[in-house]
């Protein structure tokens, strides 16, 4: 028995490691930069739900509405006040390198006219065309690199496993075959899609329902990489993707992942429903956003229009505002790198790819100085980030016989704070040092 458990083990490990190995570390790093530059994307969820404003499929498959009921919605998705180049737009000035927009959402409702499944806004519905193209070649226009969300789970198709929370069709070992023809529908649909679109991210989702082998993960990942090898891949094909994608919540110490996002509602859905106005505020996603690149990773922010194809005014407003701060401090947020450790500074920080530039990030409502702790570098300049004001750092506690750097204190004057976050710029002498010791003589 053991000797066989042992290569069973193996060659499942060796087959996780497959994709990922056959591709070479440094031709994936490469194809990731502009990613890693981007920090900022803009998440859409559009879809037939935003009919009745109800949860994106989740609401039949946790059965608070009937499947028929739900699928009434085709009859009320009009996309008449749709203006795809008015969304791009809304898009770039918010200050985003990147949209994501869903495709196919859990209820296997497709947003082109797909040739694998008349179950599409175009077919189906009084939107009678394809939704998406249009918005992928406004993105292209203003420069914005192009996401497609696509479900690879599909509780409408007849073929696939599962259906609503308590009842499945079939289970796979039943009937193999069926679940065959549901892999080579899913395969050939996202191939379609990718072959239409030709994103440069691949978002997939849904893929806790099944293991890498029964979704045939690394064949997707080879085909889709045939379409378009820089093309990437967000880390839902169970194992086979280029990034790791927390949801709703930043993580609180620093991920050791590579690249990472972090996908989050502008309010508490993903798709528009008229009772949810718990709006974030421009402040409250602003300090995220901060968090999460000093922390190296992206902000994918989600919207999600009605079915019109309008937005609330919430939505509106706050990509507006994140536009105007990201303007005025784009040298510390773009391209920059995740920053220092904690414990040197309260709050986020990124640097300059040369690491010669420090920057801290304080809300602008409450602070009047900071502190940085174990900078062991000479300071050139200290400025606030996207006004003319220089501030005069103060050393503290440098004993001159001692290798450990004073404590420096910044006094921030009122008149030059952003209402949202201040950014100070340390402009250093060399590539950033930092002193991590206890305070002694090591
Ligand atoms: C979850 C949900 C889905 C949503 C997605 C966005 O996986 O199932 O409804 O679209 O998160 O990240």
């Amino acid at each position: 028995m053991r000797p066989l458990f042992f290569t069973l083990v193996l060659i499942l490990s060796f087959k996780n490691l497959y994709a990922q190995s056959k591709t070479n570390p440094e031709t994936i790093r490469e194809k990731m930069q502009w990613f890693a530059d981007a920090k900022l994307g803009i998440f859409i969820h559009w879809g037939i739900y935003s009919v009745k404003g109800i949860d994106e499929s989740w609401s039949f498959h946790n059965k608070k509405i009937s499947y028929a009921d739900y699928m009434s919605q085709l009859n009320g998705f009009t996309a008449k006040n749709y203006n795809p180049q008015a969304w791009a737009d809304m898009i770039s000035d918010a200050g985003a390198r990147y949209a994501v927009i869903t495709t196919k959402h859990h209820d296997g409702v497709a947003l082109w006219d797909s040739k694998f499944s008349d179950l599409n806004v175009a077919k189906k519905t009084p939107a009678h065309r394809d939704v998406l193209l249009p918005f992928v070649e406004a993105l292209r226009k203003n420069n914005v690199k192009v996401g497609t969300y696509f479900s690879i789970l599909d509780w409408s198709h007849p073929d696939y496993t599962g259906f609503l929370k308590d009842s499945s069709r079939y289970k796979i070992k039943d009937d193999t075959l069926r679940w065959q023809r549901f892999v080579n529908f899913y395969h050939n649909q996202m191939n379609e899609m990718v072959t239409r679109f030709k994103p440069d991210v691949l978002w997939l989702d849904g893929d806790w329902e099944h293991t890498a082998d029964e979704w045939r993960s690394g064949d997707l990942r080879e085909k889709i990489l045939a379409v378009n090898p820089k093309m990437i891949i967000n880390g839902r094909l169970q194992g086979f993707g280029d990034y790791e994608t927390p949801e709703q919540n930043a993580p609180v110490t620093r991920p050791n992942y590579k690249w990472w996002e972090l996908c989050m509602t502008s309010n508490n859905n993903w798709g528009w429903q008229p009772q949810d106005t718990f709006f974030k505020t421009p402040f409250e996603i602003i300090s995220i956003f901060a968090d999460v690149i000093g922390n190296g990773g992206n902000l994918l922010l989600d919207i999600g229009p009605k079915e019109d194809g309008t937005f609330p005014p919430e939505q509106i407003n706050l990509l507006k505002e994140l536009g105007v701060w990201n303007r005025k401090h784009s040298e510390a947020v773009f391209n920059s790198l995740g920053g220092i450790p904690a414990g040197h500074f309260y709050g986020p920080t990124t640097l300059s790819k040369d690491s010669m530039t420090l920057y801290l990030f304080v809300p602008g409502k409450t602070a009047s100085s900071i502190v940085i702790k174990g900078l062991d570098n000479e300071i050139k300049k200290a400025r606030i980030v996207g006004t003319s004001t220089l501030l005069s750092p103060k050393v503290v506690g440098k004993i001159s016989w001692s290798p450990v750097p004073g404590i420096l204190y910044i006094d921030l004057p009122k008149t030059s704070l952003d209402k949202y976050m201040t950014v100070v710029a340390l402009d250093l002498e060399k590539p950033i040092k930092l002193y991590r010791g206890r305070g002694g003589f090591d």
